[in-house]
């Protein structure tokens, strides 16, 4: 029986539980937490380069016209990225038949100034690669000096002015479908330019519009986003320890509320892209009828098309889609072959033309661009109260999961504590006990001498002297 030593294990519990439950006390850690604002809940900014968005959601380009300057600008007054989308704007010009690239580069750089005009948050540009006019765009949006620059629908690596886009203080962000797509743009990027995209879009197949995957692959589970996301990441941490920088990656299609936002974070994103949600919005550039299209919309009307741009796009399947399917086509002029390997001729019909008919309201003439969960938009909201929204539901899911965590800290804690008062207890037992044992021990020793005393005293009296 060692009781040093069993006083100084008693003592180092008593400390290790101390140090626990100072910093935390027990009960109510919730209610204290609450109380103290000791907890942040809402989402964390997103930075691409020099630029931070104080909210981390990009708002997707749309074209043909549905983001213009009046929804860009909406977004970006609350945190978010605004987006552009710069493809065939022309079309919301008198003249585009007549010259439709002028026509492009005057709408756009109106746009862009327009938007700037009535917000100082961040405004980025998007530009398909495969666009005709694709350079023009580009520079139109580096002389406007734009925050940020999206690229999609190709491989934005030949003939990038990177240099100009740096002077400018324009950011590029490529638009991938796969960790191959973005390993293929960063290392031309770095042998071309010596230089890389400062974040990448990683667009999965629950996204509106035009689709970097075929149909067998949009139904596939292992193109889910979330399975996509991680290899992503991967990639492009390979270029961010070698570059000594940040490159986020963003991730698009199919997010619908502040609890999606929440869940592709915790798998690796630094941000998401949303088109769906800000098309039923009053600041969308789009007429009301393409708007009201998205809460009208039924789960079995959205579908897969097989779009003139040579990829499957999302779209509601209406008249106009199954009348060029069955063989009933639209009349139609090409105005100047807007896409460098258009099939109009082969779809028989101008999805510029029919994407703008749509925005303009005219649905027979026309078809809507859609993502996968445009069933679930139920009202058109300003941009403001959908932020709001999401920004709640991501800030409830983080509490939840905070409170959570906290319940669980409270059980480990107040199971320690009761451990620690079984211990003391039975130390106090074995105290007791020790004791008792030593003064027993000391009776029995005591006893033994007295009789071995009284022993040796019998043995000397009857042993002869
Ligand atoms: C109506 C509509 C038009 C779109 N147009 C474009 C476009 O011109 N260029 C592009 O890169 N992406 C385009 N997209 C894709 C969006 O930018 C965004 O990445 C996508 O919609 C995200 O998926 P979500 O709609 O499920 O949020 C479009 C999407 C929609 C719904």
């Amino acid at each position: 029986m060692n009781i040093p030593r069993l006083n100084s294990i008693l003592s180092t519990l008593n400390r290790l539980t101390d140090d626990i439950s100072i910093p935390y006390p027990m009960k109510n850690m919730w209610e204290r937490c609450r109380i103290r604002g000791g907890f942040h809940f809402g989402w964390p900014a997103l930075t691409i380069g020099s630029k931070t968005a104080r909210i981390p959601i990009i708002q997707g380009g749309m074209g043909l016209g549905i983001s213009l300057s009046r929804l860009a600008s909406a977004v970006a007054d609350t945190g978010g990225i605004g987006v552009i989308a710069a493809n065939c704007i022309g079309l919301i010009e008198h003249d585009y038949f007549k010259d439709g690239r002028a026509a492009n580069i005057r709408a756009l750089r109106r746009e862009i100034r327009t938007a700037r005009a009535q917000t100082t948050g961040l405004i980025g540009v998007n530009i398909m690669v495969a666009m005709n006019d694709f350079y023009q765009l580009l520079d139109v949006s580096i002389e406007e000096r734009v925050d940020l620059i999206i690229m999609g629908a190709g491989l934005p690596v030949k003939n990038i002015p990177v240099k100009k886009m740096r002077d400018a203080g324009v950011l590029a962000a490529p638009i991938v479908s796969s960790a191959r797509a973005a390993r293929i743009i960063f290392k031309m990027w770095e042998k071309n330019y010596h230089d890389v995209p400062d974040a990448v879009i990683l667009e999965g197949p629950l996204a509106g519009g035009h689709l970097g995957f075929s149909k067998n692959e949009v139904n596939d589970p292992a193109f889910r986003l979330e399975e996509l996301l991680p290899d992503v990441v991967t990639e492009v941490a390979a270029f961010e320890a070698s570059f000594n920088r940040k490159i986020p990656v963003i991730a698009a299609g199919g997010i619908f509320t502040g609890e999606d936002i929440h869940s592709i974070m915790l798998k690796g994103a630094s941000g998401v892209q949303m088109g769906t949600r800000f098309v039923a919005t009053d600041e969308c550039d789009a007429d009301d009828r393409f708007k009201q299209a998205y809460v009208d919309c039924t789960t079995d009307q959205i579908g897969l098309i097989d779009s003139p741009v040579g990829m499957p796009g999302r779209a509601i399947r209406n008249e106009f889609i199954l009348a060029t399917e069955k063989g009933r086509f639209p009349s139609f002029r090409c105005a100047w072959q807007c896409l460098a390997n258009c099939k109009a001729e082969k779809a028989h019909y101008c999805i510029s033309i029919a994407l703008n008919n749509a925005r303009r309201g005219d649905l027979d003439h026309g078809f809507v661009f859609v993502g996968a969960n445009a069933d679930r938009v139920k009202e058109i909201v300003p941009v403001a109260t959908l932020i709001h929204r999401l920004a709640e539901e991501y800030s409830d899911i983080v509490k939840e999961m905070a409170i959570k965590r906290l319940d669980k800290l409270e059980r480990l804690v107040a199971g320690i504590q009761a451990l620690q008062i079984q211990y003391n207890t039975l130390c106090t037992r074995f105290r007791e006990t020790g004791q008792q044992y030593e003064k027993r021990m000391k009776e029995i020793q005591a006893r033994i001498i007295e009789n071995l005393e009284e022993s040796w005293a019998l043995v000397n009296s009857v042993m002869p002297a």
